[in-house]
């Protein structure tokens, strides 16, 4: 029996994750799920490319995957009402966009209103959209950085849970700042789910 003062462990809240390529946030949260530092489960990791490496890591750690792959639909809101479908079935308090490459229409999104996350590589509202670290050198920025946001439906543009800046050194090159970003997005992202995970009940 608990002691009445000793404070009651809450239950895991319950994560989906949508990739569509490497993955290497989705394993970060993983792990980060796995050895207790956040108190959240991953219940699905979903691609929306069947060649998505992040889906072999996903299996590795012992994680369910699906594949609901877009190009097998004739339009957007068909291949969203698909995921959807399955997202509900598994009933995830959040959903996680961790490098997941698809454009979300308004009735999707609005079926998790504030619980679905999307990082961004960018000091949003900077750079909503492709290309950040290359629009940031060109346009001589001495930061760059990282934003985990609630999705709403218009692009990029939900209410910032967490941020890192990150340098931008002068021989920087796109794949050069996106890999010293990429670093600090795995910190960024847990920090951002321990904060959101820390409100469910
Ligand atoms: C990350 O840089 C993320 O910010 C962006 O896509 C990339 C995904 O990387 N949205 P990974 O698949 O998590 O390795």
């Amino acid at each position: 029996m608990p002691k009445p003062d000793s404070p009651v462990s809450k239950s895991p809240s319950t994560l989906a994750v949508l990739i569509s390529g490497r993955g290497s946030n989705m394993v970060s949260i993983a792990k980060a799920c796995q050895r207790g530092e956040i108190n959240a489960r991953i219940e699905l990791v979903v691609s929306n490319r069947p060649d998505a490496e992040g889906l072999k890591a996903a299996k590795a750690l012992g994680l369910n995957t699906a594949i609901v792959d877009h190009k097998q639909f004739e339009s957007r809101q068909l291949f969203e009402s698909e995921l959807a479908q399955l997202l509900h079935s598994y009933a995830p308090q959040w959903i996680v966009l961790a490098g997941f490459m698809r454009i979300l229409g308004e009735e999707f999104v609005n079926q998790w209103p504030g619980k679905m996350l999307n990082i961004h590589p960018s000091l949003l509202p900077a750079y909503p959209g492709l290309n950040t670290h290359a629009r940031a050198i060109a346009a001589g920025d001495t930061e760059a950085g990282a934003s985990v946001h609630i999705v709403t439906p218009e692009l990029d543009a939900g209410p910032v849970v967490a941020q890192v800046r990150v340098p931008i050194k002068h021989d920087d090159t796109a794949d050069t700042l996106a890999q010293r970003v990429l670093l600090q997005e795995h910190a960024l992202f847990i920090k951002a789910l321990q904060h959101c995970v820390n409100k469910d009940n």
